[in-house]
């Protein structure tokens, strides 16, 4: 199954220490955020550090069919010019948003209070993500949505010409979510509320306030109550967009779980809304350092250092953690399957509506190279087989998902055999550079199937 091209079959191997530097790319979420607040902006906003990976830049090629002028000046450095809140011009064309669930639901968010109308597709993996978490709030805007059955995509969205501001209690942990009615609320006269009870990654409410919205965030007795006033100037801002957490997971899991390591991967950001597997895996035993620990535009950045470590422990990571690791537990899995004892993981019922069924997708590959998982609706656990007891040897379906293509690359770099997957082509609509990168640390990586 492939909605990049042609599948790209990939297999990893053991091969000598991991030892360098992994500079991994910007921040997915935050580089989403840049362009969409920049096209919502009078005036130019300046990126550095893009990521420029496939989800970003359909981000960038949507922004420019709702009339913003996006440019890219090379070497990571973009400029947007913007059309202001409420500007958008309705598009010529379908919006495709490839693979990228952040990347349509935060646009349709933006355009739900324009008095436009626009329809958004995506791959196969996007067309089966349920779209209704973000539409049924929309609906109290006054936008309405028509999609496939079961609120999937391909679906057009009605842009309400008379927006009202809400008050929402987001039903399941998701940034995502929160994201689109805050962006609706830009639009809207008047304050939007938004509740979460469990705290998720909060760029959003950080890059609004940046862009000079007026925005404030209290912990309450309910949650988090973030209340926004609609229809504010934004001002375009100069980013530096900070190294992503969740890129920086796998060469440090890498390094973990291959004899004799060393990587250093310098300036990733340690916002505690991300930054939870690196606390789950110094709970595990792993050796882990924070070195240079400072602060960067207003976010918490360290460089960190990972090394082999051969004396982890399976343990039970704390449900209240997950929303600040979501996107990690495929690789955790793999570092866990290198461990000794049972690490179980629950309160993760959102891995199973990711760009795969998260849950599925690493139980089939980790059986597949002889690791013991159970599994329930939102919770599952791994039998650690030690440091040296991977056995490896499968071939893995990477189900569209890059995260999980990439964390079955990592344990074939500790297993005992190879370790293949049918399609390494969605790496590239997160982490392009992945190969490269871990190629340049000693890693061996070649494209076919063992
Ligand atoms: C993201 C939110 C998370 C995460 C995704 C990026 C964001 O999704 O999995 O990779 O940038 O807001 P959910 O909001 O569905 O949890």
């Amino acid at each position: 199954m492939s909605g990049h091209g042609s599948p790209i079959p990939m297999t990893s191997r053991r091969a000598g220490p991991l030892q360098g530097v992994a500079e991994v790319p910007g921040d997915k979420s935050i580089s989403h955020r840049s362009l969409i607040l920049g096209a919502l902006a009078v005036g130019e906003t300046r990126i550095t550090g893009l990521l420029e990976g496939e989800d970003v830049l359909d981000t960038a090629k949507a922004m420019q069919a709702f009339g913003a002028d996006v440019t890219n000046h090379g070497g990571g450095e973009w400029s947007v010019r913007g059309v202001g809140v409420g500007g958008f011009q309705e598009p010529e064309n379908v919006i495709d948003c490839g693979n990228s669930g952040t990347g349509v639901r935060l646009i349709m968010g933006v355009m739900a209070t324009m008095p436009i109308t626009a329809t958004f597709t995506g791959d196969a993996s996007l067309n089966k993500r349920p779209m209704a978490r973000v539409t049924d709030p929309l609906a109290l805007f006054g936008t309405q949505a028509v999609g496939r059955t079961g609120g999937r995509l391909p679906m057009t969205l009605v842009g309400t010409t008379e927006a009202t501001p809400v008050r929402y209690e987001v039903p399941v942990p998701s940034a995502q979510v929160k994201s689109a009615v805050l962006f609706a609320g830009l639009n809207a006269p008047g304050k939007t509320v938004v509740i979460e009870k469990e705290a998720t990654r909060d760029h959003t409410e950080r890059m609004l306030a940046g862009f000079g919205a007026e925005i404030t965030v209290e912990d309450t007795a309910e949650g988090r109550v973030i209340t926004l006033t609609g229809q504010p100037e934004l001002k375009p801002q100069v980013i530096a967009v900070p190294r992503d957490p969740s890129s920086a997971a796998f060469p440090v899991c890498a390094a973990l779980v291959t004899p004799g390591s060393d990587v250093l991967v310098p300036g990733i950001g340690l916002n505690p809304t991300r930054a939870g597997l690196f606390t789950t895996l110094r709970d595990m035993g792993a050796d882990l350092t924070y070195e240079n620990e400072r602060v960067e535009g207003g976010e918490p950045v360290a460089d960190l250092r990972a090394k082999y470590s051969p004396n982890m422990k399976g343990i039970e990571v704390p449900p209240e953690r997950a929303a600040s690791m979501i996107d990690e537990y495929p690789v955790l899995s793999v570092v866990a399957s290198f461990a000794t004892g049972t690490t179980m993981m629950a309160g993760v019922k959102e891995l199973r509506v990711k760009e795969s069924d998260r849950i599925d997708a690493m139980a089939r590959g980790l059986r597949a190279n002889g690791i013991t998982v159970e599994e329930g609706d939102d919770w599952w656990s791994v039998e650690g087989k030690g440091p040296d007891g991977v056995p490896g040897g499968g071939t893995c379906e990477s189900f569209l998902d890059h995260r999980i293509a990439m964390s079955f690359m990592v344990m074939g770099f500790g297993a005992q055999k190879p370790v293949s997957v049918d399609d390494g082509s969605p790496i590239a609509t997160s982490f392009p550079i992945f190969e490269t990168l871990m190629g340049n640390l000693g890693a061996q990586i070649s494209r076919d199937n063992a």
